[in-house]
């Protein structure tokens, strides 16, 4: 067989049982490889494939599928950009991810599903009782406690420290931007919406932002280069974290998007490249708002959206301030829920 992996790599996996431990973990750590290993003999034994090194007494083992397949993938699998995601606008998605709750144990992996690919799903029939919102996110993975508590009540308050407990609209956003990690998962429960307005939108981010790239290079290069800094502060909290609106990996792709107007704090670098930086973030801004991206749902009582807040905007339109519209919403993690789907794929085989 015909070698593609270099010897420290072929060494570093070693499957045989003194390399790991009986949990698969690796019991070596690099720098305890020789660093001038050269691969001195190769023995296939059926689909065992055995190989010596110089410099080293140790044989290492490996299947032969598992290898090929192996030195064949030449990108590592990251499942948060968008190259692993469904993007959409309106159009690509005349029916919505739905799901009952009365089916979520047969329909699960489809649901959690949808939020990996499509960035959310809504789930419908969730009772309205208080709290029942971290029922939905502890059947698929973690609450991530803020300063908000474990759950927060979007309705109107007095004295409300954020624009969400007023009847304001809400133009599209992300939530929390000034948390670094930023909560990956939203979740909004709705327990009454009786009044006029109060309608709710969704908008793929990562759509939007590969439209900038398309159409206007120069203003996302802008906005994927310049770092801002988001910020909230009330009497029991103080958060603050510098990034930029579009985050991409290191081969360009897009990963992470923030978008909150309300928290953005002044931007620096003098006139010329704060004008630039403007100039990009309003043509972000209008594209995020073309009518043709939003999805307009309007949540009646027992509907729950789980949502990627590093990708989908949510909005909401004004509503009458009498008390009629109520929701409840907490934060949880995508990497839960991937681990969750991956495990509901392993289940099924
Ligand atoms: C929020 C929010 C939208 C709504 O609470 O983060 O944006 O529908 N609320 O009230
Ligand atoms: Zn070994
Ligand atoms: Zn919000």
């Amino acid at each position: 067989m015909e070698l593609a992996a270099p010897a420290i790599w072929l060494r570093d996996n070693c499957s045989c049982e003194r390399c790991r431990h009986a949990n698969g973990q690796k019991l070596h750590g690099v720098n305890d490889i020789p660093a001038d290993l050269r691969v001195a003999e190769v023995n296939e034994i059926g689909d065992e494939i055995r190989i010596r090194f110089d410099g080293d007494p140790h044989e290492a083992v490996f299947d032969r599928a598992w290898l090929t397949r192996w030195s064949e993938d030449d990108a590592e699998e990251d499942g948060r950009t968008e190259e692993a995601k469904r993007t959409w606008s309106v159009a690509d998605l005349p029916v919505v991810p739905a799901y009952d709750w009365s089916d979520y144990q047969a329909s699960r992996l489809d649901a959690l599903e949808a939020v990996l690919r499509t960035g959310f799903v809504l789930l419908r029939g969730v009772p309205t009782d208080d709290g029942a919102v971290l029922d939905v996110a502890d059947s698929f993975g973690f609450v991530r406690v803020t300063n908000y508590g474990d759950l927060f009540d979007v309705r109107v308050a007095a004295d409300p420290n954020n624009l969400a407990f007023t009847a304001l609209p809400i133009s599209p956003h992300t939530d929390n931007p000034y948390r670094d990690p930023v909560p990956t998962l939203q979740l909004l429960h709705c327990l009454r919406n009786a009044g006029r307005g109060g309608d709710s939108g969704l908008v793929d981010g990562f759509r939007a932002a590969a439209l900038l790239r398309a159409e206007q290079p120069e203003a996302f290069d802008v906005l994927t280069s310049t770092e801002v800094t988001f910020a909230f502060v009330a009497v029991d909290a103080e958060l603050r974290a510098t990034r930029p609106m579009i985050g991409l990996d290191t081969r360009g792709r897009i990963r992470e998007v923030r978008f909150n107007n309300r928290s953005l704090q002044p931007v620096r670098g003098g006139a010329a490249r704060v004008e630039e930086f403007y100039r990009a973030y309003r043509a972000f801004a209008e594209i995020l708002d073309r009518p043709e991206l939003r999805l307009v749902l309007r949540l009646r009582p027992g509907d729950c959206l789980v949502f990627d807040n590093t990708r989908v905007l949510h909005a909401r339109t004004a509503f009458d301030a009498v008390g009629e519209r109520h929701l409840q919403g907490c934060y949880a993690d995508i990497d839960g829920l991937a681990s969750t789907v991956a495990v509901l794929r392993r289940e099924l085989g």
